[in-house]
């Protein structure tokens, strides 16, 4: 875990982080995002010790980084700094091996971890003894990334990795490194100023305005309750829609479905419908309060004797949604089954709310219009 205590850093006069506390936990990728000049590559390079903090303290794993060699820090911590930062006059070899060659590794061990990092990395071997110049941004991103690796840390800083990148490179760089991420469980702290890098590739995101943390929180939370308007116009009105697996059942549902328990005859029930206006009610078991079936107007009229139970002519096979189902998952349900209702049950099979087919239309029409009026 790396965690920040109280960290301010003045250049000269001038305040450019203000007491800044928050921790990173083992394994997770952290993305710090802001407007230019907000602070993440201060922030990114007081982890190295390439800058050092004003105040407060840095801890690694519950050491506190200034009393280390920051040589020995350094070993520990990858960095990919923006445009690539290889050396031009060495080959793609020399580049990945120069840090281990430093530390004076063994030579058969380099060769193999050579490989294997350009293996990682998606590059061919060809690639290894040609020079910077003659591989592509992309290609050369990739070499940038492998020698973060080459020994091995525990803790890998990327500074704007991937942003000189055309958006289809960049995107297959993204997706390599969340697949990355979930094998080699590095921790990662990463900067970028394009939210939709941000929510597809962080564990959490730490939004940052004038050398201050305004929200840090996991993309799905950015996304649903930005702290205030800053966080909102950086997240963008509609970028919901970019990851709407983030769109859940209890979001979006009515908590207030209309139910009645099994015993309660047929009339009593389309009263009860009626006076609610709606064309199907939830059955619960008077004893357990679970759901066991569900009734529509259309099967009482079926039916002779309406002082019968509900039980007697109830559907027992519907079909229903966990809190945590996304819309996505509920269009699926409501294509598939041909149904405009979903009861969203909790894991007893309590009934916490009803998907209806208003609440679908209003969340999907979200993206067309805001308060009313078209976007
Ligand atoms: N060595 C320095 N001396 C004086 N001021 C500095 C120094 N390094 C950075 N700053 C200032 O500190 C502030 C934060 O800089 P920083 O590089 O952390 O911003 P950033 O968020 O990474 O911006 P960008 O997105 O443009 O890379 C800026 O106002 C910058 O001008
Ligand atoms: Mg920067």
């Amino acid at each position: 875990m790396i965690e920040f205590k109280n960290v301010s850093k003045k250049f000269k006069d001038v305040t450019v982080l203000k007491d800044i506390t928050f921790e990173i936990e083992e394994g997770n990728l952290v993305v710090l995002i802001g407007l230019s000049g907000c602070g993440k590559t201060t922030t990114l390079k007081m982890i190295n010790r390439l800058i050092k903090p004003t105040t407060g303290t840095i801890t690694i794993s519950g050491e506190d980084i200034s009393t280390k060699d920051p040589i020995e820090l350094r070993r520990n911590i990858g960095y990919v700094i923006q445009q690539t930062g290889l050396f031009p006059h060495m080959t793609i070899r020399e580049n990945t091996e120069i840090i281990p060659r430093v530390e004076k590794l063994d030579n058969e061990k380099i060769t193999k971890k050579t490989l294997e990092l350009m293996e990682m990395v998606g590059l061919d071997e060809e690639f290894l003894d040609r020079y910077p110049n003659e591989l592509s941004g992309g290609q050369q991103q990739r070499v940038g990334v492998a020698r973060a690796f080459a020994l091995d840390p525990d803790v890998i800083l990327m500074d704007e990795p991937f942003s000189a990148l055309d958006p289809i490179t960049r995107n297959s760089l993204q997706e390599e490194l969340v697949n990355l991420q979930s094998k080699v469980k590095k921790t990662i702290v990463f900067v970028t100023h394009d939210m939709s890098e941000a929510i597809k590739i962080a564990d959490k995101i730490c939004i940052m305005d004038k050398g201050e943390i305004i929200q840090y929180d996991t993309p799905e939370n950015i996304l649903k309750n930005p702290v205030n308007e800053f966080v909102s116009q950086f997240v963008g009105k509609n970028r919901i829609w970019e990851s709407p697996e983030y769109i859940r059942a209890e979001d979006i549902m009515i908590e207030n479905a209309v139910s009645c328990v099994s015993t309660l005859s047929l009339n009593k029930a389309l009263d009860k419908m009626r006076d609610a206006k709606v064309n199907s009610i939830l059955v619960v078991d008077d004893k357990t309060k679970k759901m066991v079936g569900l009734v529509k107007p259309k099967q009482i009229a079926k039916v002779k004797d309406r002082t019968v139970p509900v039980k007697d002519i109830m559907v027992t096979d519907f079909q229903s949604a966990k809190p945590g189902d996304s819309i996505v998952d509920l269009l699926k349900v409501a294509d598939e089954n041909n149904i405009s209702e979903i009861p969203v049950l909790d894991e007893s099979g309590k009934i916490l709310g009803l998907v209806t087919q208003n609440s679908l239309i209003t969340t999907l029409s979200q993206q067309y219009f805001e308060d009313g009026e078209v976007l």
